[in-house]
C-alpha cells in the first residue's frame, strides 16, 4: 500500500509541552508508574540489554511495515510512551512523520536532546509532546495515524484495556499497532535462570506471593519498580475485540535477558552473531514463547 506524502499530525487542541504538565504530575504520583525508575532507565540505555531490545523491535517492525505498506510510504506515526525516542527517531530518519508522546519529564528531556542532534530534515519530521496515552483521543482525531507504537508502557499501568482502546480509536483503516510488553507467559525464566528459586516458584504460581491463588502476572522489574506482565492470549483477545487483530508476534530478548544491566556491547563479529541468534529465536517456537518481552502487531482491517 503506498500512501500520499503526509505532514506531521497536528493535535486538535493545545497539548501541554512544558515539563510541568498536569499529565506528568499525575503520572509521577501514581504508585505503580514509571517515573521513580526514569533515571535508572536512562542510565542503562547504552547497555547490551537495551541495544538488543531496540534492534530486535526495529527489525521486526521493519518487516511488518514492508509487508503492510511497502518501502516508500511516509507514514503518520504516533509513539506512545516514546521515552528517549529511540524508535521515533529511527522512523523519522526513514522519512516518516513522527509524534512522540510521553508523560515523564526526564525521558522527554532526553528525547529532546537526542532530537537536537539530528539533521534539520529529521527534526522537521518529529514533534515531541508531553502527555499520557490514555488521553490521546482528546488531541488526535479518529484514524489520525497509520502506525501507533506502544513499547514498554503497559507494564506500568494497572490494566491494558483503556490505553489500547484509546490507541485503537486513532489508528487509521489499514494501520498497524505495535505493542511491546513483558511476557506474562515466561515470567519464571528470569528468576529461575538466576537461581532465585522462590521467585521462580512464585512466578509459576501466578506471579506474586500473596497466596490468594489469583491469576496475577505481577513482578518487580530490573528498575526495582512494581510492574505487570501481559499474557499473549489475553492481549490477543483484547486486540481482536478492539478490531485490531494480531497479525504477527515475536519474542524479544530470549538469550540476553540475564546480562548485567551495564554489560557493554561485544565487538564484531560477535555482536552480529548475537543479534542473528536473538532474531531467529524471536520468530521461532518454542523460544519466543518464553522471551522476556513479546512484540505483538495488530492490524486495523
Ligand atoms: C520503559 S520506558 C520505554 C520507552 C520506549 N517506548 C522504549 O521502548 O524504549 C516506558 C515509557 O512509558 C512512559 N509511560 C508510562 N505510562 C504512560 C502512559 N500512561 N502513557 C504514555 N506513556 C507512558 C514512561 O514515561 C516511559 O517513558
Amino acid at each position: 500500500m503506498v500512501l500520499p506524502a503526509q505532514r506531521v499530525v497536528q493535535p486538535l487542541a493545545a497539548l501541554p509541552s512544558s515539563h510541568a504538565s498536569p499529565h506528568a504530575a499525575a503520572h509521577a504520583a501514581s504508585p505503580g508508574g514509571f517515573t521513580p525508575g526514569a533515571q535508572a532507565w536512562l542510565a542503562r540505555l547504552g547497555g547490551l540489554r537495551n541495544m538488543v531490545r531496540q534492534e530486535l523491535v526495529s527489525r521486526q517492525l521493519d518487516e511488518q511495515l514492508r509487508a503492510r505498506f511497502g518501502v516508500a510510504a511516509p507514514l503518520r506515526v504516533l509513539d506512545v510512551g516514546c521515552g528517549q525516542a529511540t524508535q521515533a527517531l529511527r522512523l523519522a530518519r526513514r522519512g516518516h512523520q513522527v509524534t512522540g508522546l510521553d508523560p515523564d519529564p526526564a525521558t522527554l528531556a532526553s528525547a529532546r536532546q537526542a532530537l537536537a542532534l539530528e539533521s534539520p530534515e529529521v527534526q522537521h519530521r518529529v514533534q515531541l509532546l508531553s502527555g499520557s496515552g490514555e488521553d490521546c483521543g482528546r488531541w488526535f482525531g479518529p484514524a489520525a495515524f497509520d502506525l501507533v507504537l506502544c513499547h514498554g508502557v503497559l507494564m506500568y499501568l494497572p490494566e491494558p484495556g483503556p490505553l489500547l482502546a484509546a490507541l485503537a480509536r486513532i489508528l487509521a483503516p489499514g494501520g498497524l499497532l505495535s505493542v511491546l510488553v513483558r511476557n506474562g507467559d515466561g515470567l519464571a525464566m528470569r528468576p529461575g535462570l538466576a537461581g532465585d528459586w522462590a521467585g521462580a516458584v512464585a512466578a509459576l504460581c501466578g506471579g506474586d506471593n500473596s497466596g490468594d491463588g489469583a491469576e496475577r502476572p505481577d513482578y518487580t522489574n530490573r528498575l526495582g519498580l512494581p510492574t505487570r506482565a501481559d499474557r499473549r492470549e489475553t492481549l490477543t483477545r483484547t486486540l481482536a475485540e478492539l478490531d485490531v487483530p494480531v497479525r504477527a508476534w515475536y519474542g524479544v530478548r530470549v538469550f540476553t535477558d540475564l546480562a548485567p544491566d551495564e554489560a557493554p556491547l561485544p565487538g564484531e563479529p560477535e555482536l552480529s552473531a548475537l543479534l542473528e541468534a536473538e532474531e531467529r529465536a524471536g520468530r521461532s517456537d518454542p523460544y519466543r514463547q518464553v522471551a522476556a518481552l513479546i512484540h505483538l502487531l495488530g492490524a486495523r482491517p
